[in-house]
């Protein structure tokens, strides 16, 4: 095994071949890798062992009985991979637990403190069954013969638990294929390996980690007008506004020009949102319509497919990426427009002529198949580069990334609509270098608009898809009537509520923003499931319904129709306390909690400081947070919080211009900050409170 940074080894089984999906991914490591110790590496090469079937490889390795597995991507229906078979592979409507994502990541990792990445850009198999090599057991004492009655338990009985498990690793590979083994103290030390190969995680803009509401598809400059003062004159906390398709000439596919008849004063209109301190995002995808000033110069960059009757650049080239980021750059990002959706970039095999053919070729040599995984990601790249080119930081969102996406700031989005689903992803996406946004569009009911506002208003991008509706869903969640306009009785109360809920993000973003420079310089994900905590503790590392927000919260979401009136919660051990009343839970158990009106489900970790900020409807780049600081636990034992405080909005902070503000409190009311860097402070301190 050949190192290559501290705690990762390249293996290279078969016959030597050069990077496969590296070879659009390079690694970029962070000079931060340094903050983690070198150590050997859990597997060595002699636990490999490599076989050749027809054409392609297979990778074996043995796992201990009780070893779980987490990551391979974006996985919405389990987060847990143990004993389960996933042929990981780029899909829009991944609605079954087989590998199908729209954000297949080939990298898994194991609480024994390692991860294997495989150097595949094919779709490629992982068994972490239950399977066992053969040996001789006719001598065997005691052979268990356990009859079961009902297909549940026939299904869930496992069998030779006690022995170890064979992981096989399938490959479309023929000749050769290169592993790379990061290992770590435990799964989070493994995961910010990964992340800091790649440069590190992402940190969005500031205005990034407020509200982002995206408008009905077919508005115009008039109704996104009169939605941008309606969420001020409500008092809603909104920092970006996006536009769906309706603000182009052709959309499926897409002409990239502005639709006279919707949005004659296009400009003028984004200069208006501006002063009203509303960020504009825009909607497309990348299948470029014959009437597009794009489509001539990237005919020849295109495969031999077309989806919707558009071209489908082939983004791996760099020409291609440069011709298509350069009209952005002019026509859009250089007139304001900091932020995009790019949409319908992940295959799919239910929407028959929605993708192109895994059969079709690319000017760069690729078939349909290497781009299905590659695209997602290469596209996302073209904007990524644009608008690090005019030192402009953004938050944006995209339906499909692969390996390496760590330090790009787009969020992952979908249009299924199950809850579960939906804080699964936010789970699953940490292991992988990935962000995850729920959304909230129409509803059935109030309790479901409220339970989705609560997951949305804490997870990585706070997302309001009003594509389908013309008035805020806190006016009438119910389709129909909002396209009718019918609002209903209760909606001042309603919209009350939800605004609360969005203030408390608000209040929270100091805290946010932190965890976020966390992820940007230390590699660990600002939300992760509780196995990133307690990698030792059985109980934490199965919990698929609660989620670590920064250092110090702990969330409990209530999932519509999962959850009643009340559910469960695991604290790991320690103590913990409610964020509101402060009330101490001992871990290590199960308590219940019963859903109220006005508070979501959070607890703190003993010790735990927490800046809750007065909430703000946006940020702009001179916001100053006047924060409280929510202290919980023995007043002696407090951990520091910390700020993190730059522009917000460009990388300088990349060439020193920040500054982080450890604060200190004490026992009698003081604080003590100890300040580095010579950027000032975004956070003045308004008072301390003690639970
Ligand atoms: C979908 C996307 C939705 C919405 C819609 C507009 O593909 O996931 O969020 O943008 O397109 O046509």
């Amino acid at each position: 095994m050949k190192k290559i940074a501290n705690g990762v080894y390249k293996l290279s089984l078969g016959a030597s071949v050069e990077d496969r999906y590296l070879r659009y991914v390079p690694f970029h490591p962070s000079e931060n890798m340094g903050l983690y110790e070198d150590c050997d590496s859990v597997l060595s090469e002699e636990d490999f062992s490599i076989q050749m079937f027809n054409g392609r490889i297979v990778v074996r390795y043995k796992a201990d009985c009780g070893e779980d597995f987490y990551g391979l991507g974006l996985m919405l229906k389990k987060v847990l991979l143990t004993k389960s078979r996933k042929r990981i592979k780029v899909n829009a409507d991944p609605t079954s637990n087989n590998g199908d994502s729209h954000a297949p990541v080939p990298f898994f990792i194991s609480p024994k403190g390692y991860g294997i990445l495989i150097d595949s850009v094919r779709p490629l198999t992982v068994c972490f069954g239950n399977n066992t090599a053969k040996r001789d057991r006719s001598q065997t004492k005691n052979f268990k013969n356990k009859i079961v009655t009902n297909t549940a338990a026939l299904y869930f009985s496992p069998t030779a638990t006690q022995e170890e498990k064979v992981i096989s690793i399938e490959t479309q590979e023929s000749e050769g294929i290169n592993l790379y083994v990061i290992n770590g103290k435990d799964v989070k030390e493994v995961v910010a390996k990964y992340n800091l190969l790649f440069g590190g995680g992402a940190l969005p803009s500031l205005w990034g980690l407020g509200v982002l509401y995206r408008t009905y598809g077919v508005a115009n400059s008039t109704d996104v007008k009169r939605l941008a003062h309606s969420l001020r004159k409500d008092g809603i906390p909104c920092d970006v506004i996006g536009l769906e398709p309706g603000w182009q000439t052709n959309v499926y596919s897409c002409s990239y020009v502005v639709d006279q008849n919707r949005y004659p004063d296009f400009y003028e209109m984004k200069q208006e949102l501006l002063e009203e301190h509303y960020h504009l995002n825009l909607w497309e995808h990348a299948f470029v319509h014959g009437s597009s000033p794009l489509y001539k110069p990237l005919y020849d960059l295109s495969g031999d497919f077309e989806v919707w009757e558009g071209l489908v650049p082939d983004f791996t080239l760099s020409q291609t990426r440069e011709i298509f980021a350069e009209y952005h750059l002019q026509h859009y990002i250089r007139q304001g427009i900091d932020g995009v959706k790019i949409d319908e970039c992940d295959d799919s095999d239910n929407t028959n002529g929605w993708s192109f053919l895994s059969t079709s070729v690319f000017p760069s040599g690729l078939d349909g198949e290497e781009m299905h995984t590659l695209f997602g990601e290469m596209y996302a790249r073209v904007f990524e580069e644009a608008f690090q080119k005019e030192d402009l930081r953004h938050f944006s969102q995209v339906r499909s990334l692969g390996l390496g996406a760590s330090s790009h700031s787009f969020c992952l989005y979908s249009d299924l609509y199950n809850h579960w689903d939906f804080l699964r992803g936010i789970l699953s996406s940490a292991f992988s270098g990935l962000l995850w946004s729920p959304e909230v569009r129409q509803c059935e009911s109030e309790e479901e608009l409220i339970r989705r506002l609560e997951l949305v208003s804490l997870s990585p991008m706070c997302l309001i898809n009003a594509w389908m509706i013309p008035n805020e869903p806190w006016k009438q969640y119910d389709e129909k009537k909002n396209i009718a306009g019918e609002f209903l009785p209760n909606c001042e109360r309603l919209t009350a509520k939800c605004r609360k809920i969005l203030e408390r993000r608000m209040s929270l973003l100091p805290y946010l923003y932190n965890a976020y420079y966390q992820y940007q310089q230390k590699g660990i994900p600002p939300f992760r499931p509780l196995v990133f905590e307690y990698p030792d503790d059985d109980r934490a590392r199965k919990i698929e319904t609660e989620f670590f927000i920064g250092d110090e919260l702990l969330f409990a979401p209530f999932i519509y129709k999962v959850h009643g009136a009340d559910r469960k919660v695991y604290l790991p051990r320690g103590v913990w306390y409610d964020f509101y009343t402060g009330k101490r839970f001992e871990g290590e158990q199960e308590i219940t909690i019963s859903a109220k009106d006005d508070e979501i489900p959070l607890f703190v970790k003993e010790g735990g400081v927490i800046p809750y900020a007065k909430p703000l409807q946006y940020t702009t780049s001179d916001t100053l947070f006047e924060v409280e600081l929510r202290c919980f636990g023995e007043r002696d034992k407090l951990r520091p919080c910390c700020f993190f405080s730059d522009d917000g909005v460009s990388y300088a902070y990349l060439r020193g211009e920040y500054s982080i503000q450890n604060v200190s409190v004490g026992t009698d009311g003081q604080y003590i900050i100890s300040n580095s860097g010579k950027y000032p402070s975004r956070y003045t301190v308004t008072g301390i409170k003690y639970f």
